[in-house]
């Protein structure tokens, strides 16, 4: 009803990628919709599906409690000597006991977790790893997507305490732009300029304001649709964002900024900067930002909330998965009944 209340009575004609064989050659599907008075549904149906409505806002909110108490559970099960795999297996418990099931469980400890898309092994816990939990449940057909870090320890170390500070400021500051008007590019823009100034004061960037140290550090965007899907109508949601997305009351988003420190990487240019830096230039930043980036070698870090904008602002609908430093150390110390499980 609400598609034949947009598109009047034209006929839907709903591209399927098989059919591009066939269509390609006769001009496309555009060609034949301007022959045959057809149209493209596609675009519709993104838009439809990225402003929830308050049955799928419901959903969603019940994926994410779900995956919330799952990583909680998780917290209390991560211990040196555990493996990626046991974590992963409490969310398989969790989600298993409400017929809900994983979209993505990501479970990435130490080295792992500078991979910015990971999935889970039987690599054994140590006690100097932090850990990157990238996590969602389908419930009835709608995804959740929470990232958290934490420390194997269940103390973040002086190190690992003054990356996860700058990463939350750069969040939170995120969130604070998601609201009915702004624009996801901006925030883009702002959020890496807040990790940027963390990274200065750090020590590990020389300028803020240059380009390829900004390519060096910001390895990914930090927002995109979910709903039924974990990167919602992603083809069209990157188009548009590219042409200028602005909030609206009703979408659900991430917020997701990240700083990752593979070990070596200051080694050489980067192949993907090599147009943007001379090797003599790298050499001198590399030997200033070298002895302090050493010290957060092998760390990642993500924190990945998901809002609703509303009509007054927004709603961080993640807030029961606990993200301050002295959240997650409390809850760390509590015992599991998963570590009677040899
Ligand atoms: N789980 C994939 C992402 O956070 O975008
Ligand atoms: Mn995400
Ligand atoms: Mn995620």
């Amino acid at each position: 009803m609400i598609l034949s209340r947009s598109i009047g009575e034209a006929k839907i004609f709903a591209p399927f990628s098989a059919l591009d064989a066939i269509l390609i050659p006769l001009g496309g599907w555009a060609a034949l919709a301007r022959a045959s008075q057809l149209i493209n549904v596609d675009p519709v149906l993104a838009e439809m599906r990225i402003i929830k409505d308050a049955s799928e806002i419901e959903i969603l909110q019940r994926a994410i409690d779900l995956t919330a108490a799952a990583y909680i559970e998780a917290l209390k099960a991560a211990r040196p000597g555990r493996t990626e795999l046991d974590l992963k297996a409490v969310f398989q418990y969790m989600y298993s006991r409400r017929e809900a099931s994983s979209s993505f469980t990501q479970i990435a400890s130490g080295p792992n977790s500078v991979n910015i898309h990971f999935e889970s092994t039987g690599r054994i816990l140590s006690a100097g790893d932090l850990i990157v939990f990238d996590l969602g449940a389908w419930v009835d057909g709608y995804t959740s997507d929470i990232s958290r870090t934490v420390p194997v320890s269940g103390r973040f170390s002086r190190a690992q305490a003054e990356l996860y500070n700058v990463v939350l400021a750069a969040q939170k500051e995120g969130i604070r732009l998601m609201t009915a008007g702004n624009g996801i590019q901006k925030t883009q823009t702002v959020v890496e300029d807040a990790l940027l100034s963390g990274l200065k004061k750090l020590g590990l960037v020389t300028d803020p304001a240059s380009p390829w140290q900004r390519r060096f550090y910001i390895q990914h965007g930090f927002s995109h649709g979910i709903g039924l899907d974990i990167h919602d109508v992603w083809g069209w949601f990157s188009r548009q964002m590219r042409a200028g997305l602005v909030f609206k009351p009703g979408m659900v988003l991430t917020m997701e900024p990240g700083l990752y420190f593979p070990a070596g990487r200051l080694d050489k240019v980067p192949a993907e900067m090599k147009s943007m830096i001379s090797e003599a230039e790298w050499t001198a930043f590399a030997g200033k930002v070298g002895p302090i980036y050493k010290k957060f070698e092998n760390m990642g870090c993500r924190i990945e909330d998901d809002i609703l904008v509303t009509e007054t602002g927004n709603r961080v609908m993640t807030a029961g998965a606990p993200k301050e430093i002295a959240e997650i150390e409390t809850i760390m110390k509590g015992g599991s009944p998963f570590l009677q499980i040899k």
